[in-house]
This record gives structure tokens, C-alpha cells and sequence, in this order.
């Protein structure tokens, strides 16, 4: 209970450190509003960084998912049927809805397929892989639509689970580290700026004021109610002495 807590509170503290950093820095870095692209200019907090802390909160559903699996396959029956079906609301909502249909489908995506034929094909196969996790999400939600999850579903599920972990972990990563680093030069700082604000716009006219904030409690709370919570459970063993 104690770490919970402790977690927590790092996190609405450093929520806090977040945006006083994201005010002063935009002040203190962008005097003029003008992007030289060099990087000590760069705001604070960036449309990327929006969309990377969100690929945070999507992959902590995928963690709830796998650590799931044993269990399914061990004993479905005793797995809270309702904590899964949330987490597959929330990565309905907020992943599928939101982070992949109103920002990256609607502003990356469109903007890095004009940067040439490798941008392309990833956003090609970005999109795809968008419709598969709604295919899957589709499943999950009709599987665990009841207070227990069938042993006829169990199998199923739990591969559907590291079909879906085993993708998006790929998807996640590329996005981070390929996509959103080129769409990125596509702009000035001010204009990053701007679109920061755009991407804020459009997560208050779908979730109210605290789009991320609510996402992340959900899913701290979903981690809670499986067992997840405490953080130093997944600490590795150290390795076997030589
Ligand atoms: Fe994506
Ligand atoms: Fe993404």
C-alpha cells in the first residue's frame, strides 16, 4: 500500500514539476515564438512528448494484458472479468479513438507519407496494424462482456493478448523512435507549439479537462484491482553466478 501511495504522489508531483517546467521553458527558450530548430529552443514539452507519455499509458494496458496470460491459462475462471473489460475501454478510447484516429491517422501519419516511400510504407503499415488492434479490442470487449471469462475463451484470449502485446510493442517503439522524430522536423518550434495546443483541444473535447490525468488513474486503478500495482514485483532476479 505504501509504495502505491509513494507512486502516486511521484507522479502527481512530477505532473506538477511538468507543467511549471512546460510554462517557464516555453518562456524562457522561445523569447521571440520563433523555431531556429536547434535544440536548446525546443519547448519544454512537445506534441511528441504528448504522444509518447499516451504510448506510456497504452503500453501499461499491454502489460495488464500479459501478465494476464499465466492466469488465463492457468485458471480463467478466477481472473476479474470486469478490470479486463475495462482496460479494454480504455484502450478503445484513449489509444484507438483518440491517439491513433484524431492525432496520429488525422496530423502524422498524413504529413510523414509525403517525406518519401520508407515513411510511407510504415504509415501504411501503421494503419494496419490500427485495424488489427481494433479487431482485437473488438474481441476482448465481446469476451469479457460477464462476470467470468469462459474456459472455452481462455486459450484464445491469451494468444489474442500476445498477438496484440507482440505488435504494438513493435508499433509503439518505431513510432517513437522513426515517425514522430521525422514528422517532428516537419515544423518550427513555434508551430510545434501550436500543434501541442491543437492535441491538448482535441483531448478536452473528447475526455473534459484531464484527458491524460483520468487515463492514467484508470489504469493505475485497473493495476490495483489485478494485483499489479507495486512496481518492485517486477524487478528481474539477478542473473545465475558463473
Ligand atoms: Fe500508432
Ligand atoms: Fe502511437
Amino acid at each position: 500500500m505504501k509504495t502505491e501511495l509513494t507512486r502516486r504522489d511521484l507522479l502527481n508531483q512530477s505532473a506538477k514539476i511538468g507543467s511549471t517546467l512546460a510554462l517557464t521553458g516555453v518562456a524562457l527558450a522561445m523569447p521571440t515564438g520563433q523555431g531556429s530548430g536547434k535544440k536548446s529552443e525546443e519547448p519544454e514539452v512537445t506534441a511528441t512528448e504528448d504522444l509518447m507519455r499516451e504510448h506510456g499509458v497504452i503500453r501499461r494496458a499491454l502489460l495488464v494484458y500479459v501478465e494476464v496470460v499465466p492466469k488465463l491459462r492457468q485458471n480463467a475462471a478466477a481472473i476479474d472479468a470486469a478490470a479486463l473489460q475495462r482496460t479494454a475501454k480504455l484502450f478503445r478510447t484513449f489509444a484507438e479513438d483518440y491517439h491513433e484516429r484524431m492525432l496520429e491517422e488525422q496530423h502524422i501519419f498524413p504529413t510523414v507519407r509525403k517525406m518519401g516511400p520508407e515513411l510511407a510504407r510504415y504509415a501504411d503499415v501503421l494503419i494496419e496494424q490500427h485495424n488489427r488492434g481494433r479487431e482485437i479490442t473488438e474481441y476482448v470487449l465481446a469476451v469479457t462482456n460477464g462476470p467470468k471469462i469462459s474456459t472455452g475463451h481462455a486459450e484464445p484470449l491469451a494468444r489474442a493478448f500476445e498477438g496484440l502485446d507482440r505488435m504494438y510493442e513493435n508499433h509503439a517503439a518505431r513510432e517513437d523512435t522513426i515517425v514522430f522524430p521525422a514528422w517532428k522536423k516537419n515544423f518550427s518550434n513555434k508551430q510545434l507549439d501550436e500543434l501541442s495546443d491543437q492535441f491538448e483541444e482535441i483531448e478536452h473535447k473528447m475526455f473534459g479537462k484531464d484527458g491524460f490525468e483520468d487515463a492514467e488513474k484508470t489504469i493505475s486503478g485497473i493495476e490495483s484491482t489485478l494485483g499489479f500495482a507495486d512496481l518492485a514485483q517486477f524487478t528481474a532476479p539477478p542473473p545465475p553466478k558463473r
